[in-house]
């Protein structure tokens, strides 16, 4: 589906509440199957890759409800059962990497296949700790399918070279099903969604520093509410920061310090941004984001702070061709293992847009502030993070935009552009 971009010619005013986040949403129906019990998620998320979660957790064997909208409820007896089929993953590498972890510890066999764009994407980074872990896959090359012969699993002290919260994530899980004490330390602290749930499900889980250990527990089927998704809330934040006289607060997000990169980014720029309301749900801390039109300044984003915002790696650059001077973003060399190769398609893009942004090999190099044209088609590369980011970059190009495969925003954000255009009216 092509999509028609026009320059916004007020600002954005307003409030809206943000959508459920995804990462959170897949842990939920995740670790909802396997406690015993009924447990109750608020705030499911109606993003494409939650839906990829639940439909492999149904096809083993787990009981799901809606009892609203956005009320979902799980019906476990907290193990999983045989899959009569290949579990399809869809284009959500969270799914397939953390469901691996489960898997690889059970009785049983299973399969897991993805689309084209997750056939793609490197899963040695956990195979390679599952096998250390005694667990059995065969894959193509490192690449799905993966097939998961179950197996007796042992605890393993991991080091990872790689801050990332999907491969600490699908050890940790697989932990829960080991003989004995499972580590694993990383470089940088990656998002740490599923320790928060796992401790407030009851389970045997500490973390020290960059270390989490985790051993054999049993989870409580409790009630988990999920908080409205920062890297959703992140176009708002650019569009808010980039379109002049704007002025919106964005409802219930996340404000989990593993995920906040973008928030100090933004300020590190010069952005008027308030945080409201701050409270605990579920173990995640949430809050309200106050986000005003700002004159902006370039800044470079390094370290720690990458895997902290790596999903808003796309729309800063958008930020970044509206701030004063040089923005460069290095040691973001994982995001050209993301649904596309973000750091050559968001230069590409961008430049077709009158963008003055160069490709490294760890990320890219902006040049600010320079007007945008638009008047040509962009591409979203089946990419959801790339099509809200051309979308953002829209509202401030001098003459209409068209972006081809709009659609590819469900996979995290069906709720977008109507959000978009409630704060346009
Ligand atoms: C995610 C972790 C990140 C992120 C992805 C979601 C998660 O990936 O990019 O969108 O839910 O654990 P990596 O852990 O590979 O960095």
């Amino acid at each position: 589906m092509q999509k028609i971009i026009e320059k916004a010619k007020n600002g954005l005013q307003g409030e809206i509440e943000i959508p459920a986040d995804k990462s959170i949403s897949h842990r939920a129906v995740m670790l909802a199957s396997l406690a015993n019990g009924i447990s109750v998620i608020k705030n499911f998320s109606h993003g494409q890759d939650p839906l990829s979660t639940l439909k492999v957790l149904s096809d083993l064997g787990v009981k799901s409800e809606f009892i609203d909208n956005k009320t979902l409820k799980i019906t476990s007896k907290g193990k999983l059962n045989t899959p009569k089929q290949e579990l399809f993953c869809g284009n959500s590498g969270t799914t397939m990497r953390l469901v691996s972890g489960i898997l690889s510890g059970q009785n049983f066999n299973s399969t897991l296949t993805g689309d084209e764009s997750l056939t793609l994407r490197p899963m040695k980074r956990i195979i390679e700790p599952l096998t250390l872990m005694g667990a059995k896959i065969e894959s193509d090359n490192f690449h799905s399918p993966l097939k998961i012969s179950g197996s007796k699993l042992f605890g393993i002290d991991y080091i990872s070279k790689l801050a990332s919260a999907q491969v600490k994530s699908s050890i940790i899980l697989a932990g829960l099903f080991a003989d004995s004490k499972t580590s694993v330390t990383e470089p940088y602290t990656s998002r740490n969604h599923t320790e928060i749930m796992l401790k407030y499900l009851g389970a045997n889980i500490l973390t020290d520093g960059l270390k989490v250990t985790v051993s054999k527990s049993t989870l409580e089927a409790k009630t988990i509410k999920i908080p409205g998704d920062i890297s959703s809330a992140a176009y708002f934040i650019a569009a808010a920061l980039i379109v002049p006289n704007s002025n919106v607060i964005l409802k219930n997000v996340g404000l989990n310090p593993t995920r906040t990169g973008i928030l100090e980014v933004c300020k590190k720029m010069g952005g008027n941004i308030e945080i409201l309301n701050i409270k605990t749900i579920s173990g995640e801390r949430v809050g309200d984001i106050r986000v005003k039109y700002s004159e902006l300044e370039g800044c470079t984003i390094e370290g720690e702070i990458i895997p902290r915002l790596i999903d808003e790696l796309p729309v800063i650059a958008v930020l970044a061709t509206q701030a004063k001077g040089q923005t460069i973003i290095k040691n973001a060399e994982d995001l050209r293992n993301k649904e596309a190769d973000r750091i050559k398609t968001t230069v590409c893009e961008l430049a077709k847009l009158g963008a003055e942004i160069t490709e490294t090999p760890d990320g890219f190099i902006v040049q600010g502030k320079k007007e945008l044209n638009g008047d040509t088609i962009v591409e979203t590369y089946k990419d959801h993070r790339l099509a809200m980011s051309m979308f953002v970059a829209g509202l401030i190009c001098k003459k209409p935009i068209k972006i081809n495969d709009c659609e590819w925003v469900n996979i995290s954000f069906p709720e977008f552009e109507k959000l978009f255009y409630l704060l346009f009216s």
